[in-house]
This record gives structure tokens, sequence and C-alpha cells, in this order.
């Protein structure tokens, strides 16, 4: 019979996992922040951004090292869903700055979710310490939700008119 893991177990793979994801998060902004140079303001945010995922991971490195888990002691591991993410953002357009944005806003929205779901594993689990630094996050998570979806139409508009799409002909 397989044991049932207890709130403890599930709360420290969930916290395994964001340690993951942020890394990801990471990987994925080191990724664009270069070559947004016709973009600032998004530039600007991602760069903060970094800065806040950076200390993201001390929070969840804080909570580990509390729960006697150290970081060094597992391995982060890629992430099948947001390569999913990325992927299906490729699909759906063809201009590299649209298509992070879009993986942008999918990868920011699970971090929301997973900063959620984390917060009510430590109040069922019985992990009030954890609370307030998972709080923090999920504040800056929304603020940078919030932040993607303003700057979405402009940096469609930006992309429309450096290409000079031209509108479909009226009939
Ligand atoms: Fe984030």
């Amino acid at each position: 019979m397989t044991k049932t893991p207890s709130i403890r177990e599930i709360f420290l793979a969930g916290l395994r996992d964001a340690h993951a994801m942020e890394h990801e998060a990471l990987a994925l902004m080191d990724r664009q922040i270069q070559h947004l140079a016709e973009y600032l303001d998004v530039q600007a945010r991602l760069r903060s951004h970094r800065g806040e995922t950076e200390r993201q991971i001390e929070r969840l490195d804080i909570i580990l090292a509390s729960l006697d888990e150290s970081a060094s002691t597992f391995k982060d591991m890629a992430m099948s869903l947001s390569g999913n993410l990325a992927a299906l953002a490729t699909m759906l357009a063809p201009d590299k700055v649209l298509k992070n944005s879009l993986a942008n806003f999918a990868f920011e929205n699970f971090e929301v979710a997973s900063y959620r779901a984390l917060i009510e594993m430590a109040r069922e689990g019985g992990f009030p310490d954890a609370i307030p630094l998972l709080q923090e996050t999920l504040q800056e998570e929304l603020a940078m939700v919030e932040f993607l979806e303003k700057t979405l139409p402009a940096v469609v508009q930006r992309y429309l008119s450096a290409h000079r799409v031209a509108k479909p002909a009226d009939h």
C-alpha cells in the first residue's frame, strides 16, 4: 500500500516546485531583457521583477530552512508546464516580443496560482510563519500580472506599426 503523504510533505513538495519555478522565471527573463531595447518600459519592469524574483527565492529558502529542508538538498527540476506554455505561445504569435509577452503572462499567472495554493497549504498544515512571506511574494506576482495585462495592447500596437502591417481593405 502506498503511504498517504502528510500535509507537511505536500507543502514541502509545493515549496520545491515553487523554487524550481522561480529559477525558470529567472531564465525566462534573462532570455528577454537584453533584446528589449525598443520596449524600454517592459525591459525596466522585467529588470525590477528579476530582482524581486531573487528575493522570492530567498523567502522560499527561509521557509524550507525553517522546515529543516535546505535548498541544496534537492535539485530544481525543469518544469514541463512552463515549457508547454512557451511552446503554446510560439504557435500563437510570429513575433518574439509578442510571443514572450504571452509566455510571461501565462507564467506569472501560474506563479500567482502556485502561491495561492502554498498559502492555503500553510494555513491547513499549521505553518503560520510561512504565510506572510508567501503573501509578500503573491502581491509582487499580482502586480506583475497587472503590469503585463496593461502593457500587452501597447506591445501589440508597437509590433504592428513596426512591421507596417496593412489594415484589411474595406469592402
Ligand atoms: Fe514572477
